[in-house]
């Protein structure tokens, strides 16, 4: 792991953003807990989005589908018979790893392979396993999760849990279009859970087992494809600026033809430098009517789209599908946060995040304990709670409970003084140029509802 990025994840454990998942048994491969400030996190990313792209747009309406479908949407989705990667097996340790992996990571373009030649590759390029072993021959090995429902396993009522939110928008599309009379082009927005069966190592919360995507499958009539892909290609990088991620690290990547997923015409990865390389961040795809037409064909449901301006004239919709997943969207947050810098000799760590995304907006700190400085930090503490996310933190020096608000990302502390009781000012500490300045708590709220806004 690169340097900053355990940094990170040493700063995500000590702070309360991120645990190893099911830690005191020793944790579990690629599975991740989210403490008290990274759940915070989560819950303004996902507010934001929501907000942004729900709440704020005409076009838009939202959905919370079940994670458990009737398995034959995976069958019509395709997910049952391609949601595969190729797997190899270590013939000693009998460890697992991704075959396209380990060919990329020898720099072989992989571009186009199917299983045969990836295995010629394998032998030509003398790939080994990470321990130096001989590997088997690549299979596919399918993502999805399966479980039962019923007390016993036999066949027919095997589940999958939802490898993408995707499919529950597709199968309600009849449901929403009848109950909300929208006309076409719409778009219906999804968060929520989504598994899948990853096993290589996952770089901390870029790849696990089980995260959170933020959906939308945005219906279209074919002929303008190309112009709504490109509306929604600005609206994914504008949201990207508006949350604070670090615009610089961020690059599109056109998909080669082959390497297209089995629904997909165009797509484009928005991706991000993370410190361990470019990767996909979020995803941007034409899915044509692709699984409109599936899931009509499946379930004999007629799905077509009545177009009440043109003759009543009926099609099926084709689709844009902008695809996010907020626990890559955390990763680059505190990617774009984190900054050292040295102050007075001394290192200062700081998360530079946007005063909107923040865990905590302010901190209220009494210079000390005691009385009337604890009652009168309490009564500003529960002003500010009204309108803001606020910690209350008295105990330790003030300078340590400065650091502490800085490595987690706090914009603003609000110490009470003797001053403050004598003549209700405070003093504003700005996380970013650590700048100290007095103000009455009458100008407080408007001050801060500016700045935080
Ligand atoms: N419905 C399209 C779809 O699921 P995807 O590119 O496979 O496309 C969309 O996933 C987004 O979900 C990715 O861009 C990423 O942000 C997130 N994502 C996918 N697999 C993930 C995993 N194993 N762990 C964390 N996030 C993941």
């Amino acid at each position: 792991m690169s340097d900053t990025m355990q940094k990170i994840v040493s700063l995500c454990k000590r702070r309360g953003f991120v645990f190893p998942g099911s830690e005191i048994y020793g944790g579990l491969a690629n599975s991740w807990d989210y403490g008290p400030l990274g759940a915070q996190l989560r819950k303004n990313i996902k507010d934001s989005w929501w907000k942004t792209f729900v709440e704020k747009r005409e076009d838009m309406l939202g959905l919370d589908g079940a994670v458990i479908l009737n398995p034959r949407v995976w069958e019509a989705s395709g997910h049952v018979a391609t949601f595969n990667d190729p797997l190899v097996e270590d013939v000693k340790t009998h460890k697992r790893y991704r075959a396209d992996h380990l060919l990329e990571d020898a720099d072989v373009n992989i571009h186009g392979m199917d299983m045969a030649t990836m295995a010629k590759a394998i032998q030509e390029h003398g790939i080994k396993s990470p321990d130096g072993n001989a590997l088997s021959e690549p299979r596919q090995f399918n993502l999805m999760f399966q479980t039962t429902i019923g007390p016993v396993q036999e066949d027919g009522n095997t589940v999958y849990l939802r490898p993408e939110t995707a499919q529950a928008i597709f199968v309600n599309f009849k449901n929403v279009l009848t109950s909300s009379r929208k006309r076409i082009p719409f778009g219906i927005g999804q968060i929520g859970k989504a598994f899948r069966n990853e096993i290589t190592p996952g770089n901390f919360i870029f790849r696990t087992l089980e995260f959170e995507q933020m959906e939308i499958e945005y219906f279209i009539e074919e002929k303008d494809w190309k112009e709504i892909f490109t509306d929604w290609e600005n609206a994914m990088q504008d949201w990207a600026k508006d949350i604070g991620l670090d615009i610089s690290k961020i690059s599109l990547l056109d998909i080669q033809k082959e390497e297209l997923a089995h629904y997909s015409k165009k797509t484009i990865d928005i991706e991000f430098e993370f410190p361990f390389g470019k990767k996909e961040l979020w995803g941007l795809a034409y899915r044509t009517d692709f699984d409109l037409r599936s899931h009509q064909e499946h379930s004999k449901e007629k799905l077509e789209y009545t177009d009440p301006d043109d003759n009543k004239r009926k099609f099926l919709p084709h689709v844009i599908e902008p695809s996010f997943g907020v626990d890559r969207t955390l990763l680059a947050l505190l990617v774009s946060a984190y900054k050292e810098e040295v102050v007075d000799g001394e290192e200062r760590i700081v998360l530079q995040f946007a005063p909107h995304m923040a865990p905590y907006q302010i901190a209220v700190l009494p210079l000390m304990k005691k009385e009337p400085l604890g009652s009168k930090a309490k009564e500003v503490f529960e002003l500010l709670q009204k309108n803001f996310r606020v910690e209350y933190d008295d105990s330790g020096s003030i300078g340590k409970r400065y650091r502490r608000q800085d490595e987690i990302g706090t914009p603003f502390c609000v110490t009470i003084d003797f001053d403050t009781v004598e003549n209700g000012s405070v003093t504003i500490r700005h996380r970013d140029s650590m700048e100290q300045e007095r103000m009455s708590v009458e100008n407080l709220i408007s001050f801060l509802k500016e700045k935080i806004a």
